[in-house]
């Protein structure tokens, strides 16, 4: 075991973990972040997706002790008039909404490199989540108008 501290959405955390732990379960069952969802678990659905140091990672997929001490981003850890967050349910972009803490942060790092993207860069960034209740089109909606509430 190693003691090592995550630092999520600004708080530090010491969780003690082995090399084989994955970032999502040391989210979920050692720090009680429940906005990271476990989906497929093989990183193709996009559920776990976490922010490090601004860059996406599927934390189903990432050894915890790799992010000792990176600041980490996680949905719940954005302000409800989060311009992102505020878009997705001005949308109506959630039905179960599993999946959707998911896109939120794929959206803000898209919006972080490139604040007005095109329909296709927007499908582009998002094609590795998954959406059960298939909300795409109201998910591109609120993309649309994230990246208008955001344009500098
Ligand atoms: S649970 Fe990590 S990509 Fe699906
Ligand atoms: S809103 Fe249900 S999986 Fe996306």
């Amino acid at each position: 075991m190693n003691e090592i501290t995550l630092r999520v959405n600004g708080t530090p955390h010491k969780v003690a973990v082995d090399d084989t732990t994955v970032l999502l379960d040391a989210l979920r069952q050692r720090i009680g972040i429940t906005s990271t969802r476990e989906g497929c678990g093989v990183g193709a659905c996009g559920a776990c997706t976490v922010l490090a140091d601004g860059t996406s990672v599927s934390s189903c997929l990432a050894s915890a002790v790799r992010y000792d001490g990176v600041p980490l981003t996680t949905a719940d850890g954005l302000a409800e008039d989060d311009p992102v967050v505020s878009s997705f349910v001005d949308s109506d972009a959630m039905q179960c909404g599993y999946c959707i803490p998911g896109f939120v942060l794929m959206t803000k790092e898209l919006l972080a490199e490139n604040p007005t993207p095109s329909d296709e860069e927007i499908a582009d960034h998002l094609e590795g989540n998954i959406c059960r209740c298939a909300t795409y089109p109201e998910i591109i909606k609120a993309v649309r108008l994230a990246a208008d509430r955001t344009a500098p």
